[in-house]
Formats: structure tokens, sequence, C-alpha cells
């Protein structure tokens, strides 16, 4: 701000950040993306998102989406009048049945929007599952949405593969992340969308009609943080390791049977040896009992039951705030 960067940007996003996004993709994953024509900075991975399903859904068209899944997809298709198909993510593994996923395609699919490391389970996509969504993403001539945002939030051996290093998927993949979680800057509201030329430009429409562009002085300093991604990424990992690892074990030893994330700051926690009580009930016995406040994952379905039989925990809080959560908890 005292630099002076404080009028409008770029509609795309300022340069310094563009590069920075450029180099961090090619630097992990060996992608190579044109930050003039391919990188489109917006305002967080929510705007890219919709500016996305905006830019390419048609009336009628089809986009599958793996549930549980975050809740600002399906609002943007539905806005878009598109129609959504979900495929479960079925627990404790939460991984999908491959009938199931064909059985969702169809000659109308457009997209299919894959989240890894996935918002609420903590699964991360595995090179054979990603291939799977892939090769029929090819065989029915769709494209894949990747939401990306928990990139660089993984554990123990689990890696992130971003489905675009798939082959064939350069051009079918619509790469979405932000600033939000990998630098704790969710009020920033700073994302990103990259993907090949011809549909940026029909992303770039959507945006520049809608927010325009994001807040220069922010973008501009988010640009410059990349420079110290690597040694930043250390402390990152080991911190949520170590909240992770608090949370989880807090819990096992309360009695409940969470179920370990490998990637995210999201636990699952199953409560059916608990309670008769849904999801949302009991998340509320929980806000008003115990002062702790849960999210029920009923919310991020649209179709199946599953998501009453869990919990999800949040770890993204001061090692206190764990410590006490876990205290009132204990407290019967
Ligand atoms: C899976 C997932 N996608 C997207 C977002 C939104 O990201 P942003 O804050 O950059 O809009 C979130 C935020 O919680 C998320 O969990």
């Amino acid at each position: 701000i005292d630099k002076g960067f404080n009028q409008t940007t770029n509609a795309i996003g300022c340069e310094e950040l563009r590069l920075s996004i450029k180099d961090y993709i090619k630097r992990k994953y060996n992608l190579d993306y044109d930050h003039n024509t391919e990188i489109t900075v917006t305002c967080g991975a929510t705007e890219a998102m919709y500016d996305v399903i905006s830019a390419m859904v048609n009336p009628g068209d089809e986009v599958i989406v793996f549930e549980p899944f975050f809740d600002i997809y399906v609002p943007a298709i539905l806005m878009n009048h598109g129609k959504v198909k979900t495929v479960t993510l079925h627990g404790p593994n939460f991984c999908f049945d491959q009938q199931e996923l064909e059985n969702a395609f169809s000659k109308k699919t457009k997209m299919v929007i894959l989240n890894t490391p996935h918002n609420p389970t903590g699964h991360v996509f595995k090179k054979d599952e990603l291939e799977i969504v892939c090769d029929l993403v090819k065989k029915y001539d769709a494209y894949l949405v990747t939401d990306e945002v928990y990139e660089f939030l993984t554990f123990d051996a689990h890696v992130h593969i971003p489905p675009a290093t798939i082959d064939g998927m350069r051009e079918r993949t619509i790469m979405i992340s932000s600033s939000g979680k990998t630098f704790g800057l969710t009020g920033w509201r700073t994302g990103w969308a990259i993907t090949t030329p011809k549909l940026s430009n029909a992303i770039r429409l959507v945006h520049q009609n809608n927010t325009f562009s994001g807040p220069h002085p922010l973008q501009k300093a988010i640009g410059e943080s990349f420079a110290k991604l690597d040694e930043y990424l250390l402390e990152y990992r080991k911190m949520y390791l170590r909240k992770r690892d608090i949370l989880f074990n807090g819990l096992a030893n309360l009695g409940f049977r969470p179920l370990k994330p490998q990637g995210t700051y999201f636990i699952m926690c199953p409560i059916r040896h608990m309670t008769d009580k849904s999801d949302i009930e009991f998340a509320k016995d929980l806000i008003v009992n115990k002062k702790v406040a849960t999210i029920p994952p009923s919310a991020f379905y649209l179709n199946s039951n599953e998501g009453n039989d869990y919990i999800r925990f949040c770890f993204a809080k001061k090692d206190e705030t764990l410590y006490q959560a876990l205290e009132n908890l204990s407290r019967l």
C-alpha cells in the first residue's frame, strides 16, 4: 500500500503474481503455462470456480460432482442452468466406485469437478483413481475442473498429483487454486484459474464483467511471498501435522473414532457408535453442551445419506483452541 500499488490492476491479475504462479507450477509439477494467456487471477478460488462454470456450462449441460463436495459448486452449476450428477466417495476410505462413475457420464457431460486434496474427507486422490477419471473425461470429450486449494497440505507419504500432469489432460483441465489455504490468507481473497488460451479467454470474459480484478496490493504481496515458498512450506507442513496429531490423538483418546486425513485440515469422525441422532442434531448438541463447533457433513451431499453418519472437525486453529476443545469434549 505504501509503495503505491493502489490503483486497479490488470484485469487478469498483476504480472508479478502471474509470473510467480507460472514459476511454482513449473517447479513443483513441471507444467508450462503462459502467464499472459493461460493464468487468470480471481477473487479467491470461489470466484475462479464461478467464472469457469459460468463460462463453460450451457443450459442442460451435465456436470459430475463427487459428493461430499465443497458447497460452492452446486449453486454455481444451478445458476447456469446446468444439471448436477453426483458420484459418492464412500467412507471410510472415501473412494468412488468405478461403475458408479461410469454410469454418471453421458453425451451431455460437459465437465467433472474434482477436489484433491479433498474437503471434507481429507482424501488425496491417487494416480490410479485420477487415471480412471481422466480416461472417462477423454472418452466423453469433456473437461476436468480441479479444485486444488489444499495442494500443499498433504501428510505422511501422501502426495498431491495435479490431474493436468496426466497424459492428454493439460488441454482438458482447468486448474483452480488460491493463496487462502497455502499462505493462511483466506481473507485476502486471491485465487487463480489456469488453462488453455481458448478457455482462459472465455473465463476472462466472465471475470472481467463480474469482479473485473482483485485487490492490487494484496496480489503484489502474494506474488512476492512465492519467492520464499519452499522454506515456508517446510514449516507449514510441520505445523499442520502437529495440529492434526493433537486433534486426531485427542479425539481417539476420548472414544471418538476419527479417520486420519491424508491432506487438508479436516478430520471426519464417524458418530453412529455414539448416537442415533442426525449429524445436524449431534453437531448442535456439541455446540450447546460442549461449546465445540463442528460441521455436519450432510450439508456436503445432494443424494447420498452417508454424511449423516459423520461430523467434520477442523484443526486450522491455535494449539490452545484445540486443547480447549478436547478438554470441553472430555467433560461429560
Ligand atoms: C475445497 C475448497 N475449495 C475452495 C475453497 C474456497 O477458496 P477461496 O477462499 O480461495 O475462495 C475452499 C475454502 O474453504 C475449499 O475448502
